[in-house]
């Protein structure tokens, strides 16, 4: 975190919970060894446990979870050949749809740390329909959810309290590092500041997907609104 210039640059939060590390499963990195790059560079920034959370969507990556703990599996083994200082954990991104309806009346969600949280996405036009009913079923089922980047959904834009709404139904907030350095536009890094200043996020986390966001998320980690996103009260996830 510190700007000094001789001085290595620091994360500020330890766990990162929104990444796209496992090779070839999704739009995320493509081999091992750019996911080892990324992890590498991670610990240097004092994260000390990163949970990568490949896409699930119908449409897109319909991905099984029994597909994503082999490939994970397989990086594990190359995080320990690699002796990294850090532990790294699946879970996944699930778009809301009827895949990930399927998986949640299946009791068949990839979560993580001992809360069993869940990370969520949606489309960008607009908010599912039937969200809240999804994410009190989540609940009953013992998960939590968590909306990721919920700054870059245009259907936000102008009305946080819709946002605060679902934040009332325990649906925690994922906010992308990147966006305080401009990674998604104007209107993404706007809707970040505010939701900093009105202390609407519960987590942040890179959402890396190429080893070329290293230096973004670098820069991000210095700017203003990341130290005063710093000063909330963030949740960290428990791993046992
Ligand atoms: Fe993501």
């Amino acid at each position: 975190m510190s700007s000094a210039p001789d001085q290595p640059v620091r994360a500020g939060y330890v766990v990162d919970m929104h990444s796209h590390l496992l090779p070839d499963v999704d739009d995320g990195i493509r081999s091992a060894g750019d996911a080892l790059t990324c992890l590498r560079q991670f610990a240097e920034w004092g994260i000390q446990h990163v949970v990568t959370t490949p896409h699930i969507s119908q449409d897109t990556f319909p991905n099984t979870s029994a597909l994503l703990r082999t490939v994970a599996a397989e990086l594990q083994t190359h995080i320990e050949l690699a002796e990294l200082p850090l532990t790294f954990s699946l879970a996944a991104e699930y778009m809301v749809d009827e895949l990930f309806v399927k998986h949640l009346q299946q009791n068949d969600l990839l979560s993580f740390g001992t809360e069993r949280y869940v990370l969520i996405e949606t489309g960008w036009a607009s908010l599912p329909l039937q969200l809240n009913t999804w994410l009190f079923q989540m609940q009953l089922q013992g998960y939590k959810p968590i909306l990721a980047h919920p700054e870059r959904y245009p259907y936000f834009r102008g009305k946080p309290e819709l946002l605060a709404d679902l934040r009332h139904q325990g649906c925690l907030m994922q906010l992308n590092l990147m966006s305080l350095a401009g990674r998604y536009g104007p209107d993404t890094r706007r809707m970040a500041q505010t939701l900093i200043h009105d202390g609407l996020v519960d987590f942040v986390s890179s959402d890396l997907h190429h080893t070329r966001d290293l230096p973004m998320l670098e820069k991000s980690m210095q700017t203003p609104d990341y130290r005063e996103l710093c000063k909330l009260p963030l949740s960290i996830p428990t791993f046992d």
